[in-house]
């Protein structure tokens, strides 16, 4: 019993100092825009399409922010920058930012998969492959949606983050 109540303690500890250091947070990190400038926007960050068209992700529901059927920024934040997930604070959703997805993969700080086109990126939203054609960790949701909400997700991921 003592030995449940140390790790409890440390555990305790580590989520303190993750909170602390803004590595987790419990609710979306950056602004939600007031009203949506496109639907792709609107998807971004409700996973409802203005269409009234069906958006459902498969999987990947192991983030708390997922049980209010929100959309990509709960995880991959409102600023796009991307954050670790709760409760497994051990996973990333990594930022989707154009210099993120779509530029040179070394000077992205990301580094470890090659840049995104339309098409890879379309497999990545819905089918879970990375751009080079490794499959992503499940926690990323497989996502269905109409072509036209696509090319609108599309859209936003390569519209500039605002300041
Ligand atoms: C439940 C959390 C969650 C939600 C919601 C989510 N994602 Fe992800 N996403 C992830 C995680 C975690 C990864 C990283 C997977 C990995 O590292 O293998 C990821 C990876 C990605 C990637 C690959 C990025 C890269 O650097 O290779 C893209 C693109 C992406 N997500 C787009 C989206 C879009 C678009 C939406 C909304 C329609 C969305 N995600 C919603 C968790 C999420």
């Amino acid at each position: 019993m003592k030995k449940m109540a140390i790790v409890a303690v440390l555990l305790a500890g580590v989520a303190a100092v993750l909170v602390l250091f803004g590595q987790i947070s419990l609710v979306g990190q950056g602004n939600w825009p007031s009203r949506f400038q496109s639907n792709g926007e609107r998807i971004y960050f409700t996973a409802s399409s203005a269409s009234g068209d069906a958006i459902n992700p498969r999987g990947g529901n192991t983030h708390m922010g997922m049980m209010s059927n929100s959309g990509c920024a709960s995880c991959h934040g409102a600023d796009r920058l991307g954050r670790r997930l709760m409760p497994n604070f051990w996973t990333s959703a990594p930022p989707l930012t154009p210099a993120a997805l779509f530029g040179e993969h070394d000077d992205d700080g990301h580094g470890d998969h090659d840049a995104y086109s339309d098409v890879s990126l379309r497999r990545a939203i819905t089918e879970g492959i990375d751009a080079g054609g490794a499959p992503l960790d499940r926690a990323m949701p497989r996502w269905s949606m109409s072509e036209a909400d696509l090319a609108d997700v599309i859209a936003f991921l390569k519209s500039p983050v605002p300041e």
